[in-house]
């Protein structure tokens, strides 16, 4: 398993942190075994895989169902799991402290904490625990109705110079990484330059020390909407549609299930009495 000690010295090292999001145990697999550095059963599990409208609708129920699938397919990845937002931000302080805990006793390595007021004595309330936190700034969706939407955050001076406040507030916490969502380039670039810890960019432009992407956006499985920043490296929805196809057709023709794809008695068994 990845440490937290490895990751924060891919950073000095300049060797690029990967992070994708997995929610299932054949993700998981298929991510862990390419080599992913981090996989994150991120709360996007809502949107992308439950059809759900917010993050905000999803539980801790839901995130440990996950968490724990995807913990079982993976041997070499950190597994960082979202804290989702009525298990810190409706319930915080030691119900807080309590469901990271369950999400390490699932087997994670690391929880992250998307920002909102109290985040930052949270963090540092969780990792004098003993857990280790991830921080998440810019555009954070569980709060997003406050930033007026699902939109690019940082693009005036004030609120510029508040994400650099909050991702330094994180850094100060004690967090090892901070993933930077949805913020200009030169924002994430001047916050990357100023943070000892590692920022992981989505959204946020090239000058991050690495980026993640949600998995389905990337493999063409993603129904709703697909954000500018994330790229379609396969069309996989496409595929799918076109396999199913294929089947009803040679279901109804009576092409499938063919000789190969069934199995005979042994020679001189039959004919059965019945
Ligand atoms: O939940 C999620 O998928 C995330 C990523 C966008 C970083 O938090």
């Amino acid at each position: 398993m990845k440490t937290v000690k490895e990751i924060i010295a891919q950073k000095s090292k300049k060797e690029p942190i990967t992070m994708l999001t997995a929610y299932d145990y054949p993700m998981a697999f298929f991510a862990d075994g390419a080599g992913i550095d981090i996989i994150l059963v991120g709360d996007s599990l809502a949107n992308v895989v439950l059809g759900l409208e917010s993050t905000t609708e999803i539980g801790m129920g839901e995130m440990l169902h996950h968490t724990k699938a995807v913990v079982r397919a993976v041997r070499s990845a950190m597994v960082v799991a979202d804290m989702p937002y009525g298990s810190c931000q409706v319930d915080g302080g030691p119900g807080a402290l309590g469901h990271a805990r369950q999400f390490i006793e699932a087997g994670c390595q690391a929880v992250k904490l998307e920002w909102f007021e109290g985040c930052a004595q949270l963090a540092s309330k969780i990792i004098q625990s003993g857990i280790p936190v991830m921080g998440h700034v810019g555009l954070t969706p569980q709060t997003a109705q406050q930033l007026g939407g699902m939109k690019v955050q940082g693009r005036d001076r004030a609120s510029a110079q508040a994400i650099i406040n909050n991702a330094q507030a994180m850094q100060e916490a004690g967090c090892f990484s901070i993933v930077l969502e949805c913020i200009p380039q030169e924002i994430a670039q001047m916050i990357t330059r100023q943070l000892k810890i590692p920022t992981i960019g989505i959204g946020a432009g090239p000058y991050c020390d690495g980026q993640v992407l949600v998995i389905h956006d990337l493999l063409g499985l993603t129904v709703c909407n697909q954000p500018k920043f994330s790229k379609k490296y396969v069309d996989l929805g496409k595929q799918i549609t076109e396999a199913v196809k294929q089947f009803k057709k040679e279901v109804t023709s009576g092409q499938f299930p063919d000789d190969a794809h069934s199995f005979h008695m042994p020679p001189g068994f039959l004919p059965l009495s019945p």
